[in-house]
């Protein structure tokens, strides 16, 4: 079990580095007037899968809005060996809204309340081999 939670925090804290430097990209790239675009090969998107182009649909976070519940969707299956650990939303600033870390005999689905207006957030998705994956949406 211990290495089970070794493997969670390295994973976690690995991921959150990740996201943070990948935002850090969108900025720097934004200030440069370019679309925004996370780093290649840190963080993949929908549109940006790099390596794991065969993987979007079942890595990429699908985003429902409904008010202030937002609802995150990775359609992943869920294995010992193989899964979706941990769902967040992070602001383009780099704070986490919410986060939830998720079992291999968990659904890969998360709800969040997220108050206020924000034109741009993040949910992120972290498959244990396939990496972080980034999908952009808007709180209105
Ligand atoms: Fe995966």
């Amino acid at each position: 079990m211990s290495t089970r939670r070794t493997f969670l925090k390295t994973s976690l804290a690995a991921g959150a580095g990740v996201l943070a430097a990948g935002i850090s990209a969108v900025q720097a790239k934004s200030d440069a007037a370019a679309a925004p675009k996370f780093a290649a090969g840190l963080i993949y998107t929908k549109d940006n899968p790099g390596k794991w182009a065969k993987k979007v649909g079942s890595h990429a976070p699908s985003v429902k809005v409904e008010g202030t519940k937002v609802t995150v969707t990775t359609d992943h299956g869920m294995s010992e060996k193989h899964f979706i650990v941990r769902h967040t939303i992070v602001t383009p600033a780099g704070d986490v809204l919410a986060e939830k870390t998720f079992m291999p005999s968990d659904e890969a689905v998360s709800v969040f309340e997220i108050e206020g207006k924000h034109p741009v957030l993040y949910a992120s998705s972290f498959c244990n081999k396939h990496d972080l994956w980034v999908s952009e949406f808007s709180v209105s």
